[in-house]
């Protein structure tokens, strides 16, 4: 089958249940998903995600239920990580330790791991404490992709994550919204041919050269997969969908334009088609970490939201991209070291250089263990008093 003949049997497994006729098929296919969840009582990520005006500055932070948060650490101590990930009930209450915590934030994401979708794929993914995400047997020749499960049926494959959406989403009771999320294609093959973190994604990268025909076939099975997920996600009640990309930083702008970016702006293409037949509509976001250079083009991919590493000057960001996208970002995760006073004083320097206008405050990076739980909170306390 081809990918895309795979894609539409998909779509229309999605939509023909009920499907009489075009003429009618957004009221008999769609699903007000809105009407199964608690009201939403802060909606400023929204807003600030769809251009509208917005009294106090929505903020979130990447990673934001982790290591840095005592009782984080002292639930580690009792359940591994992807079980944790696997148990609807114990992904929920570790997605709301923060939100139990800070009144200010804004959004909460759920708890999950980029790494699920190899998962899916068959790849075994261990979470080594002090190491990171370890793939034992990684993808080595092509003859490897052999080894991918695929067509993934997300929807089974990857329930327990659709599971805590709407657990989560029903336990938040509207205090704020649920941010839902998946890793990009490049993200996702440099980690399925590394098999972990790396320094400089060489293994990953001399597929793109060596294998280029072969690179692709996987970026697309990966494009395909995300976009179900992603959707699948939004069927569950994620209220936004962020991309990650975590490992733009390895590519320049060479192969980013012809490996990554034409699956970025695929991605946010195909759900948002997807979305419409339902009549699900869910701003998105992506995140590019170490993409500087290709600004201009994430602005021209049709996402709502652009996040922004710590590396960039607002300023100059919003002239590269325009008015009609939204900023997210960029406080320097280590900026969190700094005395209160001085954070204070950076963070609301940080939001009068982005404007109030189409912007999302968060770090440039998820936020580091070693983080001071206080400071994070002087921190959110400063966004909003701008
Ligand atoms: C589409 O969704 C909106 C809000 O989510 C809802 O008010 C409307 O009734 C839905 N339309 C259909 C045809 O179900
Ligand atoms: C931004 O959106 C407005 C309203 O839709 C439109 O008139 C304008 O041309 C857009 N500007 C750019 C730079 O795309
Ligand atoms: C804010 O903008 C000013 C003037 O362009 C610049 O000097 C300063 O470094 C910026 N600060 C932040 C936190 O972006």
């Amino acid at each position: 089958m081809s990918l895309v003949d795979y894609f539409s049997s998909t779509l229309l497994f999605i939509i023909l249940p009920t499907f009489s006729s075009r003429g009618s098929s957004l009221a008999d296919s769609a699903m007000d998903v809105d009407s199964k969840f608690p009201p939403l009582l802060n909606d400023r990520l929204l807003r600030a995600a769809r251009g509208e005006p917005v009294d106090k500055v929505p903020v979130w932070v990447m990673r934001q239920a982790g290591r840095y948060l005592p009782e984080f650490r002292e639930f580690k101590t009792k359940h591994e990580f992807f079980e944790i990930c696997q148990t609807p009930e114990l992904a929920c209450e570790i997605t709301l330790q923060p939100i139990r915590r800070y009144p200010d934030l804004d959004a909460s994401i759920i708890f999950s791991d980029i790494l699920v979708i190899p998962q899916a794929m068959g790849m075994t993914v261990e979470m080594r404490p002090g190491v990171g995400p370890v793939l034992p047997q990684p993808l080595v020749t092509p003859q490897d992709l052999e080894r991918l499960s695929f067509p993934v049926d997300v929807s089974t494959s990857l329930k327990y994550v659709m599971d805590a959406i709407t657990l989560t989403r029903t336990k938040l009771e509207g205090r704020v919204p649920l941010i839902g999320f998946s890793g990009a294609p490049w993200t996702l093959m440099g980690y399925m041919i590394e098999g972990g973190g790396t320094k400089t994604m060489s293994k990953a990268k001399k597929w793109l050269y060596q294998h280029p025909a072969e690179s692709k076939k996987l970026l697309s099975m990966l494009t395909s997969t995300v976009v179900d997920y992603l959707v699948e996600q939004a069927k569950a009640g994620a209220q936004l969908l962020q991309v990650f990309e975590s490992s733009a930083e390895y590519l320049g702008p060479h192969l980013f334009n012809e490996f990554a970016l034409p699956c970025i702006r695929d991605i946010r293409l195909k759900v948002k088609t997807a979305l419409e037949e339902l009549n699900i509509s869910v701003p998105m976001t992506v995140f590019a970490k170490g993409a500087h250079y290709a600004l201009e083009d994430l602005a021209s991919t049709g996402y709502d939201v652009i996040g922004l590493d710590w590396t960039m000057d607002p300023v100059e960001a919003r002239k590269r991209v325009g008015p009609n996208v939204t900023l997210q970002g960029n406080f320097d995760p280590c900026a969190l070291y700094a005395s209160p006073e001085k954070i204070r004083d950076s963070a609301e320097e940080m939001v009068k250089n982005f404007s109030k206008t189409r912007y999302i405050a968060n770090l440039g990076h998820g936020i580091y263990p070693d983080a001071d739980p206080a400071h994070l909170e002087t921190f959110l306390k400063a966004v909003h008093s701008v």
